[in-house]
Formats: C-alpha cells, structure tokens, sequence
C-alpha cells in the first residue's frame, strides 16, 4: 500500500524521486524517504508526515547522485516515525531498501538474525528484510544474488527496490504480490508502484509478474525470475498523459475526478452502444462468449466501492438477463472455501486492480475451476492480467482516495453487461435500444446535476457540526446509500451508516433524533411510495430529512427538509445520477471540516496487502 521508485540514468536522482514520491502519494502517506549514492557512500533521507516535510528536510543540499530509491508509507508494522520510514540499512550501512509489501514471518527471520549476530532496531518486518539481504551479501558479494537468497527465505508479498554502495551502478527490483513497473526512458531507467511515477520520463513500460526480479544499470537491464530463470518481456505503452494526473486547476482531485464524470461516463460506452439493434458489444469478453451464454451462476467479488458496484451489478443482471448472481467480499470469499460449481462465472471488479484480497479472491475462483473474469480501470494491473477475459471501465487515472468516477464508469459498465447476457437470453431489441438510449443520456444529465453543487454545497455547510448521519434507499438504490455513507466516511471522519430503508426499523430507526441528518434515494420507481412512508417514519420522530429526488416531483419537498433534484431516467440507471450529489455532499462536508480531501487519514489508494 506504499509507492516505491527507483532511478539511474543522467538526471540528478533526487528530483526525478521527488516527482515521482508526489505522484504516488495517494497509495500511503504517513512518512517517506530516500538514498542515494554520494561519494561512494549511501544516504538516507526520511521524515515522518507527508512528501512536503521530507522536501523541507532535503531543501538545501545538492544531492549529485544519478541513482537512487524512494518510499512513501502507509504503515503496517511500526507507527509512523522517522526511524520506521522508509528506506532502512541493512546492518553495514553498505545496502538500503525500500519495501512495499508485509513480511509475514519476518518474526523467525529476525529471532535467526539476531542469533547470528545481526542488529534490528525497528518494529518494522522491512528492516529484517534489509538486514536479511546484508547477511546474504556478506556471504556472496553480489547484490542480485543476495537479494535472490533473502528473497528464497521470504514468506509473504513484496515490492522491493535495492541498492548497494559496492555496486554504485545499479540496483535491483523484485516482485511477489505487489505491484512492480519498470519504466525504459532514453539512457534512463524508473521501477516504481505505478505508472504515475513513471510518466514524467517515458510511456514505455514493462510489468513485473508475480516472482520476477529486473537488475538495472545505466547501460540497461535485465529481467529474470527471483530463481534466476531468465523471462519474456513485454514492453506495453501507458494510455494516458501526464496531463491527466494532474490537478488541472481543481483544488483536489476528487472534486476534478466528480466534474470528469460525463466524460468517463462517455469513455465507458465509446464503441460498445449499439442503440440500432438494441445490442451491447464488449470486445473484452468475445473469447468467453460461449461459456457466459451457459453460465448458471454469476458471483461477483470486490472490496469497498467496488463491492457497491457489485451490489448495484446483482440487481441489473438479475432483473435483465435471469441469471442468479452472489455478491461477495474479496476478503471473506478469499478464506471461507466458497463452493463453486461447473459453468460458475466469477467476476471481480477493481478500480486499481492491485487490491490484494480481490486479487487473492480471483486467484482462488481460478484454483477452484471458475471462468473468472476481470472489470477493472487501470490497464495492465495484475489482476487485469490474471483474470481470463475482462472489460476496461476506461474512467482514466484516478487519483483521489475516495472513489467517484471510477463507481459510475463501473456502474454505467455493469448495466452494459447485464444487457449483454440479456440479450444473449431473450431480452428483446426494443427493451435493448430503450436502455441504451437512457445510458446515453447518462453524460448531459450527469452535468445537470454537476451545475447543481452550490446548491449541494449550501446543504453540506447546513450539516456542519453533526457527528453521525443516515443513508437509506431501497432497490438499487440501497448499494447508493451504503456509497454515500462510505464517502462521507472515509473523507470527513463523520459516522454514516448505510441502509435498506425498510431495514431502518429492525433498530437504526431508534438513531433518529433532530441531530442527525437522514439521507433518502427517493427517485421515482416502482416503490417510492414505500420510501415515503420510510421518510415519514423518520419525520414522526423529528429526523431531518435530506432527499434525493426525481425532477417534477413537486410531492416530496413538502415532506422532506431539504431536496436534490436529479434528472429522471429508467431505474436501473438512478445509481448512476443518485451518487453524484452524495459525492459532493461528502466533498464539501470534508472541507468544512478542513481536511486533506485527496489523502484521508489513515487511507490508501489501492489496498496492497491483507
Ligand atoms: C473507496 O473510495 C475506497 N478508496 C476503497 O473502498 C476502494 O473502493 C477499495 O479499496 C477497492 O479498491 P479497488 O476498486 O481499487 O479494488
């Protein structure tokens, strides 16, 4: 969950690592650091907080060095600190390391260690790693060798950047779990975590598997497998520009990826709405056509947003294609020996793609026999490799913590599957060009709601203060309300649950007093009147009701205290226009409160380890 990177070429080392620590800041950012060569000796650099107080501790000095590594944390043994932050030395002070991953038995490493001799004096399972490759150098005098003997001893995940004061020309990257990319540049060289690190020098790119390791020198590199077998490289183009991570003028990212939306919405039909036949084409899933023609049973597995997706994807292909579909959580699916018959399709959504438990989840599916297929936004990521077949969400980088477009790129993705497999299962032409008629209205009426956000925002400064709030829908609305609460969560810190409405009086009904606002998904479909009756029950006990609701519905603001009105579209697609305002909601009611919106507390980009 951290973002590593490694340089040598030409330039000075330290600001093609800074640039690049800045990219990756949003995947942990509670410390960070550096190395580099100067004068034949390694120098480490690291300060606790964020990239800005590493760049006060380095202003000033002129590091000349070539190469180097870097390492922004987000702590998983060891609290943040400046001794626990990354790079750590190895006991000679000759080799340093950064890590992204978990040592799991760095316990028995170390006990062994430190029995022969060797000093561990962080909590931190990387600083065994460090002093683990140390020992093996001692012995073999070659830092590519000895980082295979350490790595032979590793129970775990790892993304590991090397480097040795011996061998100034040169350091060594591994992978196993996490995820690993080397940049090619002209005479220079970058492995980082991920992409954004690596653009501001070269598109060209290479993706580390699962056990492969890559030496590089000034001169070049290779790739091989941490036992030394040699491997096949395939050099792939990044698709997007640096422009594109970057904040274009936007105070945040997240406020820059919420106005993005009409265009990603746009980005996840281009080429797949056949509006004339009433037909979707998904050319990622051409080579399994047959066995979801057969499938007997979908299961879908995600984590956080993702798994909202999942929730809102179960009703639609449900209700349009009659297939039964299970929802699960990556984390609880991954361990508890689900059953998984013949002609079971399993279908993991990730916005990263690096997410460990999704990724654990497909691998497991996969063990068990399931055709397991991939919706997943960053192009090349592990569990896009993985998975057998799959269908980019095409929503572009995304950078903010809190996920938005990614949700709607996967939501506008999963109605077009669920027509897919219903077309394919007697769904008519007609009820085909309908919706995909209403998904391409989807864009323009996304940009409606977007020219609301003052009035969303004034919503937002009438919440200030509150400490917990409520979301309630019902249908597909409900995965909407659990999203909204989730994002209101994660940036603001303030306690949100959400839930089915009707659920809110098997108990949280007893939550409602004046203080604490109610959020309904009350759009027009089969049961709003159920959720007015909800909304009523809420008002019976002086619950302040916020309502998301359909234009022309005159009816709710006499009953509700404050109203969202978004544009009306057919039901299945209410998710798509219900969250937007529950974005912003959450965006303006974290700035009130002042914070970091891009880098919550606590939070990580992409979820890399268990
Ligand atoms: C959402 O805002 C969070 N960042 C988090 O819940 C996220 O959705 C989850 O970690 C799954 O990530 P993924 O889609 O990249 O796998």
């Amino acid at each position: 969950m951290c973002g590593i990177i490694g340089y040598i070429g030409e330039k000075k080392a330290v600001n093609i690592l800074m640039t690049g620590l800045k990219m990756m800041e949003y995947r942990g950012y509670d410390s960070s650091g550096i190395s580099v060569l100067e004068d034949d000796k390694i120098v480490i650099k690291k300060k606790k907080g964020k990239i800005s107080e590493l760049e006060h501790e380095i202003a000033g000095t002129d590091f000349l060095s070539n190469i180097g590594i870097a390492h922004t944390r987000w702590a998983t043994h060891g609290e943040p600190s400046d001794e626990n932050a990354h790079p750590h030395f190895d006991n000679s002070g000759k080799i340093s390391i950064v890590h992204n991953g978990i040592i799991e038995n760095y316990q028995t490493l170390k006990t062994t260690l430190e029995k022969e001799g060797y000093k561990i004096s962080t909590p931190t399972d990387t600083e065994v790693l460090a002093v683990l490759i140390g020992a093996k150098y001692d012995i073999v005098k070659n830092l590519d060798h000895a980082v295979r003997l350490a790595l032979s001893e590793v129970e775990g995940t790892f993304g590991l950047l090397a480097m040795c004061s011996e061998e100034p020309d040169k350091f060594v990257a591994a992978r196993r779990g996490s995820p690993l990319v080397l940049g090619i540049g002209d005479d220079e060289y970058i492995v980082a975590s991920d992409n954004a690190a690596i653009i501001q020098a070269t598109k060209r790119v290479i993706y580390l598997r699962d056990n492969e390791m890559v030496v590089v020198d000034k001169d070049g590199f290779i790739t091989k497998t941490i036992t030394n077998e040699s491997t096949k490289i395939k050099v792939e183009e990044i698709e997007y520009n640096e422009s594109e991570i970057q904040k274009g003028g936007y105070d945040y990212f997240m406020l820059k990826e919420i106005h993005e939306q009409p265009e990603t919405v746009r980005n996840a039909c281009r080429g797949r709405l056949m509006s004339n036949d009433g037909n979707i084409k998904l050319g990622g899933l051409h080579s399994v056509e047959d066995k979801l023609r057969k499938a007997k049973r979908i299961i879908i597995t995600a984590c956080g947003t993702s798994w909202h997706a999942a929730l809102v994807g179960e009703y639609l292909i449900e209700s349009m294609a009659k297939i039964p579909v299970e929802v699960e959580y990556a984390s609880e699916f991954r361990y508890r020996d689900a059953i998984i018959e013949k002609d079971d399709i399993v279908f993991v959504i990730s916005q990263s793609g690096e997410t460990a438990d999704t990724l654990a989840a497909a691998k497991e599916a996969k063990q068990k026999g399931a055709l397991v297929l991939g919706i997943v936004n960053a192009v090349g990521s592990t569990i896009a490799r993985e998975t057998e077949a799959g269908i980019y969400i095409h929503a572009g980088p995304e950078i903010g913590v809190a996920s938005t477009k990614a949700f709607t790129s996967q939501l506008t993705v999963l109605t077009q599957l669920a027509i897919y497999l219903g077309r394919m299962r007697g769904m008519n032409q007609l009820d085909g060009k309908k919706l995909a008629t209403a998904i391409e209205q989807l864009p323009d009426q996304i940009q409606q709601i977007l020219e609301r956000e003052e009035d969303i925002k004034k919503i937002a400064d009438s919440m200030k203060g509150v400490k917990n709030c409520l979301y309630l829908g019902r249908g597909y609305n409900y995965p909407v309300a659990l999203e909204g609460a989730l994002k209101l969560k994660e940036i603001s810190y303030i306690h949100a649950e959400g839930y089915p409405a009707a659920e809110m009086k098997h108990g949280p009904i007893a939550l409602i007093d004046e203080d604490m606002p109610v959020v309904f998904i009350a759009t027009h479909d089969e049961i709003y009147d159920k959720v007015i009756s909800n909304i009523e029950e809420v008002k019976a006990r002086n619950g302040k009701v916020i309502a998301i609701a359909s234009e022309g519905d005159e009816q709710i603001k006499n009953i509700v205290d404050k109203v969202i009105y978004i544009p009306e579209t057919v039901p299945c697609l209410t998710p798509i226009l219900a969250v937007i305002p529950l974005q912003l909601l959450s965006y303006y009611a974290a700035l009130n409160l002042g914070l970091d919106v891009d880098k919550p507390r606590n939070l990580a980009k992409s979820v890399t380890v268990e």
